[in-house]
């Protein structure tokens, strides 16, 4: 049995990763545009050391990213010719709602969106669209503390309401928080959160999740309301983890890390929360304030699919003198020896891929969608901007094999696949440009030089052809440069 015929082949960014444009067509500073390059990006995402006001002596990668809010018509021609049937991509809250508790919309934001979305109907590529994609306006973590604050609920029903009513029948697949659980490892990135002296860290997390998880479910009611066609998911940072032996207590400790993402899906997918987590609120103390009514908002709009990002598999162990060799830069993971890394250090495992998928699949029952999933590398462009990338080549292949057996031998339901990083971007975790994912070389650095000129890279014909085969050919063929 081959993928459906319909099967939604394409690639995904960020707005903040790609737009820059942060201060035009009447757009405001979000969290991410505050992001520096540099050894105080780590303190800032997680919500440690307040910076909430750009700094001269930092470089900001959001500012200008690959400039797409110039690009995106080209941008938009080169998905097309690799043959794209859906582009994820999101929007930004700012652009539209620039202090995120306006009354009214920008016009001007809510135009630009609606030029994508016409670019990409002329070519026949459904949008798949995050509302929030590590984006909250800077005004409203100033004036309410972000997602701290159960004020955030009503910003985002409002935003999420304006755009589900302004795109009906522009957009049918929409993602309502991307990777929700981020959250809880980096709080400002996920959440807008500084920390303030007396916090209890864990109960902050936990309200602005249940702060989340109302919204989102709200945003699910809504575009359900607006339109009947619409179809809604839930996004998780995914990628399994091991448990390091076969101790019964790393296992234990591999099903707990595994329940720190689940978390948010088993509400966004069940509707509820689990008892593993209301146990979890009761032993450490952690006092969660919910307002009558939120269960039932949480019951009455499970998501439609299960979206996921997924780049590797993780590794933990009961015992903290295993962590001695510990690799990644978000979740904390031992280096599993049977498995090659990145030059980044996440750790390359496709068959983590196939049983992540039968994991949710097993969980949930409801179709799956790979939002996100590409190999962050070093690129060598000649002259001509021309990759010979063969290593992404390779990641991905092994990758679609693997989600393909999932489909065609466990009977797992895949609705399709979005390679991240379609077009060189900035990296999320590091602020790099040179932790590339794309199929098409952007000419920008680390330092912000560059012509941002746009090249096709090796990878490009071969995932056309992929498409074209939905997912039957993906074998390397010479490449012929221009
Ligand atoms: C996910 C995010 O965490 O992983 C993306 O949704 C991010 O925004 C991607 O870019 C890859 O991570 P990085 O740090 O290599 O950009």
């Amino acid at each position: 049995m081959a993928l459906d015929k319909n099967f939604l082949w394409g690639g995904a960014t960020a707005a903040n990763q790609v737009e820059g444009g942060v201060l035009e067509g009447g757009r405001k500073l979000s969290n991410i545009d505050l992001l520096p390059c540099g050894e105080d990006r780590k303190a800032v995402g997680l919500g440690e050391l307040e910076m909430l006001e750009w700094q001269e002596d930092h470089y900001y990668p959001a500012k200008e990213a690959i400039d797409m809010y110039h690009h995106y018509i080209e941008d938009i021609q080169l998905f097309a010719e690799m043959g794209f049937k859906v582009y994820r991509m999101s929007l930004s809250w700012s652009r539209i709602f620039p202090n995120g508790d306006d009354l009214e919309p920008n016009e001007e934001g809510l135009a630009f969106y609606e030029g994508i979305f016409k670019e990409l109907k002329k070519h026949g590529i459904e949008p798949l669209v995050t509302i929030a994609h590590f984006d909250v306006p800077v005004h409203l973590i100033k004036e309410y503390g972000g997602w701290r604050s159960r004020k955030l609920v009503d910003f985002y029903s409002h935003y999420a309401e304006t755009v589900l009513k302004r795109f009906k029948g522009q957009v049918k697949y929409w993602l309502t928080i991307n990777e929700i659980n981020i959250l809880l490892h980096q709080p400002f990135v996920g959440g807008g959160i500084i920390f303030r002296e007396g916090d209890n860290k864990e109960e902050v997390k936990y309200q602005a999740a249940h702060h989340q998880l109302v919204a989102s479910a709200l945003a699910t009611k809504t575009a359900h309301e607006v339109d009947p066609e619409n179809q809604v998911g839930c996004m998780l940072a995914g990628g399994s983890h091991y448990p390091y032996t076969c101790r019964p207590e790393d296992y234990q400790e591999a099903i707990r890390r595994d329940r720190e993402g689940y978390f948010f899906i088993d509400v966004q997918a069940r509707g509820k929360y689990p008892n593993y987590a209301l146990k979890k609120f009761e032993q450490e103390g952690l006092t969660i304030q919910m307002e009558a009514g939120d269960a039932e908002i949480l019951a009455s709009a499970p998501v439609d699919f299960v979206s996921f990002s997924y780049y590797c598999s993780r590794t933990v162990s009961a015992h903290a003198e295993d962590y001695q060799q510990a690799t990644g830069n978000i979740f904390a993971s031992i280096k599993n020896d049977n498995l090659p890394s990145t030059e980044w250090g996440w750790q390359i495992d496709p068959l983590g891929l196939r049983n992540s998928l039968n994991q949710l699949y097993d969980r949930y029952q409801k179709p799956l969608f790979i939002v996100e999933n590409g190999l962050g590398a070093v690129d060598m462009p000649d002259e001509n901007g021309y990759v010979e990338d063969d290593y992404r080549i390779d990641y991905l292949k092994q990758h679609i094999e693997a989600f393909k057996a999932a489909v065609e031998i466990d009977g797992v339901e895949l609705l399709g696949y979005t390679t991240w990083g379609c077009i060189d971007l900035v990296a999320a975790s590091t602020g790099q440009m040179s932790k590339r994912y794309g199929f098409i070389y952007v000419d920008r650095d680390d330092q912000g030089n560059g012509t941002m000129k746009r090249t096709k890279k090796k990878s490009f014909d071969w995932y056309k052809q992929v498409i074209a085969s939905n997912g039957e050919n993906l074998a390397v063929t010479e490449a012929v440069k221009v």
